[in-house]
């Protein structure tokens, strides 16, 4: 983890160092010039920044999404529901945090002095390490918590912390969660999975909880994506059966679409 965490910053110091010397239309190049009367963000508060932007507010976001969709597909009455109900994705957003959140474990806190936690003592001077995801299935907490129930009301969890170092960015990448899920049901209402369910593989974090990758196979009518002008495609030779698939342009997405 140190290693990993030592090759990311040299890889955003170097970033950060080419977007100082030869700007560009974006975000880091932004907050490499910032300016407030004069002062500019320092090297490492720009590097830092970059860091929590990528770590914190992308990596987690991006999770929350596809183990969002992996449950849905897991859960077909629900994304039903939800297609059909889009007020519904508020809730939604939050029983994906708490069935299946992105994150393990909370910041690593040290202990000031001795904290009784149950039965028992931490003592003081220890680092404490948080495990967040075995507790959102308390049963105590919540009825059938292995269920997925996008129809009550959510919250009540932990997938973003608790207390004074409570996710500052939680209310974005709620709404962020909610824009990407509501867009792409309203798009793609037919989402089937493009592997075995068996074979998806999740990353060998501490920290994250996420897939490595999550193949989606859509179904569009492509008179609907002709009519949007969202598809380039070569049309089905007439009356050669063999071909059974095209690729599509979908904006900057591919997708394969399969004939029935
Ligand atoms: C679904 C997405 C996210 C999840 C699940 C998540 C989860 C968490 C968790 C568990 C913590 C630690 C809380 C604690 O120790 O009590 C945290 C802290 C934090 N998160 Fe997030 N986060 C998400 C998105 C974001 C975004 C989008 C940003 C910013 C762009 C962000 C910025 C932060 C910051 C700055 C902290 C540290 C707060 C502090 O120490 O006071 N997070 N987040």
């Amino acid at each position: 983890m140190r290693v990993a965490h030592e090759e990311l910053t040299t890889y955003l110091t170097g970033l950060v160092d080419g977007k100082r010397t030869a700007p560009g239309d974006d975000l880091l190049s932004e907050l490499a010039q910032v300016s407030n009367e004069g002062d500019r963000l320092s090297q490492d508060e720009v590097v830092s920044m970059a860091f929590l932007l990528l770590v914190a507010g992308h990596e987690t976001t991006v999770n929350l999404i596809s183990n969002g969709v992996l449950a849905l597909l897991d859960n077909l009455g629900q994304m039903a529901a939800l297609g059909a109900d889009p007020s519904l994705l508020p809730n939604a957003v939050e029983e994906f945090l708490r069935f299946d959140g992105p994150i393990n474990i909370a910041t690593v806190r040290f202990t000031t002095e001795p904290v009784p936690v149950g039965d028992v003592e931490i003592p003081a001077d220890q680092f404490v390490m948080i495990s967040l995801l075995p507790v959102n299935p308390d049963a105590d907490r919540f009825p059938a918590p292995d269920l997925l129930d996008i129809t009550k009301p959510g919250g009540g969890h932990l997938s973003s912390g608790h207390g004074i170092h409570y996710c500052l960015g939680a209310p974005l990448a709620r709404l962020e969660a909610e824009i990407a899920l509501g867009r792409l049901l309203h798009r793609f209402p037919t989402l089937e999975l493009a592997a075995e369910r068996a074979d998806l593989e999740w990353r060998i974090s501490t920290l994250s909880r996420g897939l490595h990758t999550l193949p989606l196979r859509v179904r569009l009518p492509p008179a609907r994506l002709m009519r949007r002008g969202a598809m380039t495609t070569t049309p089905r030779p007439r009356g050669d059966t063999s071909v059974r698939a095209e690729r599509l342009q979908l904006g900057d997405r591919r997708c394969t679409y399969r004939y029935k």
